[in-house]
């Protein structure tokens, strides 16, 4: 849904944060510092305690550079523009080399392959990415990629698509393998991955991130995180990630409710993995959604979301929390979004989805760092709340200045959404909207509208009635607690001007 395109020049504080990820070593999270004030019913308010506690359930922690060896496997039928849908099994190996297998589908659920891509090459992880504060930049180079399809009507598509492509003169056969490209073969004049929109740009930006759980390390689940994949095909092959896509799970430590992980690490090139059949869910936004994890957006941005939906008055609220590290633990500011929302109607472009039109007509912001409450008394003149009066925490209202123009913001807005229901192996009802255009556009027109989604945010229950924040001062907004302290002990003053590209739902 939203974005707050703020295409301003602002001031960036680096926070001792930026300073964990530079000598390679293990940077530990620890429960998140902040104390939120949701006024009187926030003991009962499911919702507010998950995004507190994203952290301290689980311990997590993240090596610098992370060792990738081993075989990771996608825990669900992964969505990516298009609609492309798949599934990865990738191979890493100490020696560097690595195979990568991906699995293509004709349906939502992974129920039909239509083709499956065998990539072979060498990977290795470099320094700390300046682009994704927590991610590992890494080099590859790919020596080989085999293609084999599973229909008959697979390989008569992949035919035409390949003879236009790369001049194909040999048949397709289902089952059979098609080398599509090799390293100093006598085709590797002729690239036939092109076709395909074929990339691997994914492994240039990786995170492991390893999850304690109950202080029992026999226990620990580790997760890979590979770049993201250009919405746009044309785009992909030079494409330098500034986000991730949904992680990988590790074969030896895969929770065993995941029936997924296990049918897909037995799969190989002509065995694809068949997952267990399901219906789609009906659309029911009504209720509280917030996110299951730290979540990371292109730029320099983490965040975690709350949506409340209305269902009645087709009115909906968003309260977006940003972050200037990737555990979310240091503050930047917060954004209270509220507006209505249109019926959804089933997608044609994308099986499994729903349309939707959404419109914010209120806004409220609140600075949470030094950084931004200069920003917005710097910059923001007379359109963006009072002028000169923006002060460390205390929110303010910028429906009367119709936005905030340092942040970008202009209200009314309005955005073509993507939306679609999914449950998570432990049976909690999951909503993913759509992913935002990679470029950092706004989806403000019917083309624009997403064909994947963005990381999906779990159902909660809020004992809150009305308004959860907008129309209610001082409510609903992080209160500074001891991450503010620690922010402030170990403040590195380097101040940078940048272009930034904030980015919301
Ligand atoms: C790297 O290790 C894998 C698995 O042990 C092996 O199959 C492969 O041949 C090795 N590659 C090289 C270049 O040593
Ligand atoms: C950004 O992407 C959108 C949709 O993917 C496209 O319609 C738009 O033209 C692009 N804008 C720019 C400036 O490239």
């Amino acid at each position: 849904m939203f974005l707050w395109c703020y295409t301003a020049t602002v001031l960036v504080l680096l926070s001792a944060g930026w300073c964990e990820r530079l000598p390679p070593h293990l940077v530990s999270s620890s429960p998140v510092h902040l104390e939120k004030s949701f006024g009187r019913h926030s003991r009962l308010n499911q919702c507010h305690y998950m995004l507190r506690h994203l952290q301290d359930g689980d311990r997590i922690s993240v090596h610098m550079p992370p060792d990738i060896a081993g075989h990771w496997v996608s825990d669900s039928c992964e969505v990516r523009s298009g609609p492309e849908f798949l599934i990865r099994s990738y191979h890493f190996y100490s020696n560097h080399t690595f195979q990568a297998l991906q699995f293509y589908y004709r349906d939502n659920h992974c129920l039909e392959p239509s083709y499956t891509l065998l990539t072979q090459g060498t990977i290795h992880p470099r320094q700390a990415s300046w682009v994704v504060r927590g991610g590992t930049e890494a080099d590859f180079q790919l020596s080989r990629v085999l293609l084999v399809s599973h229909t008959p009507a697979a390989a008569e598509e992949l035919q035409v698509k390949l003879e236009q492509s790369c001049g194909l003169m040999k048949r397709l056969d289902p089952g059979l393998s098609y080398e599509l490209w090799a390293d100093g073969s006598e085709h590797s004049s002729r690239d036939c991955t092109r076709g395909l929109d074929f990339s691997m740009q994914e492994l240039q930006l990786l995170r492991m991130e390893r999850r304690h759980r109950h202080g029992d390390p026999t226990t620990d689940a580790e997760e890979l995180f590979l770049g993201d994949v250009h919405t746009e095909h044309a785009q992909r092959r030079l494409h330098k990630p500034s986000g991730y896509q949904p992680p990988l799970q590790s074969v030896k430590t895969y929770d065993a409710s995941c029936v997924i992980c296990q049918i897909v690490s037995e799969a190989d090139l002509y065995n694809p993995p068949v997952l267990p059949s399901q219906n789609d869910r009906p659309l029911r936004l009504y209720g509280n959604w917030v996110s299951r994890r730290c979540e990371v957006r292109p730029g320099v941005l983490f965040l975690t979301r709350h949506f409340v939906f209305y269902e009645d008055s087709n009115i909906w609220e968003g309260h977006y929390y940003h972050f200037s590290d990737p555990v979310c633990r240091h503050p930047t500011f917060s954004i209270s979004a509220r507006g209505h929302y249109s019926q959804g109607v089933p997608s044609t472009v994308v099986m499994g989805g729903t349309e939707l039109t959404f419109t914010v007509t209120h806004m409220k912001v609140t600075p949470m760092d030094m950084a931004t409450t200069s920003i917005l008394n710097v910059f923001s003149g007379d359109k963006c709340g009072k002028q000169g009066s923006w002060k460390l925490g205390v929110q303010q209202d910028v429906t009367p200045t119709l936005g905030c123009a340092a942040l970008g913001i202009r209200l009314p807005h309005t955005e073509y959404e993507l939306f679609r229901m999914g449950r998570d192996s432990a049976g909690h009802s999951l909503l993913f909207n759509g992913q935002r255009p990679t470029n950092g556009s706004s989806p403000d027109q019917p083309h624009k509208r997403a064909t994947s989604y963005q990381p999906p945010l779990i159902h909660c229950i809020s004992s809150q009635k009305g308004s959860t924040g907008i129309g209610k001062e001082g409510d609903h907004h992080f209160r500074l607690g001891n991450g503010y302290k620690t922010l402030d002990q170990h403040l590195v003053f380097i101040i940078v001007l940048v272009k930034l590209v904030f980015w919301s739902i």
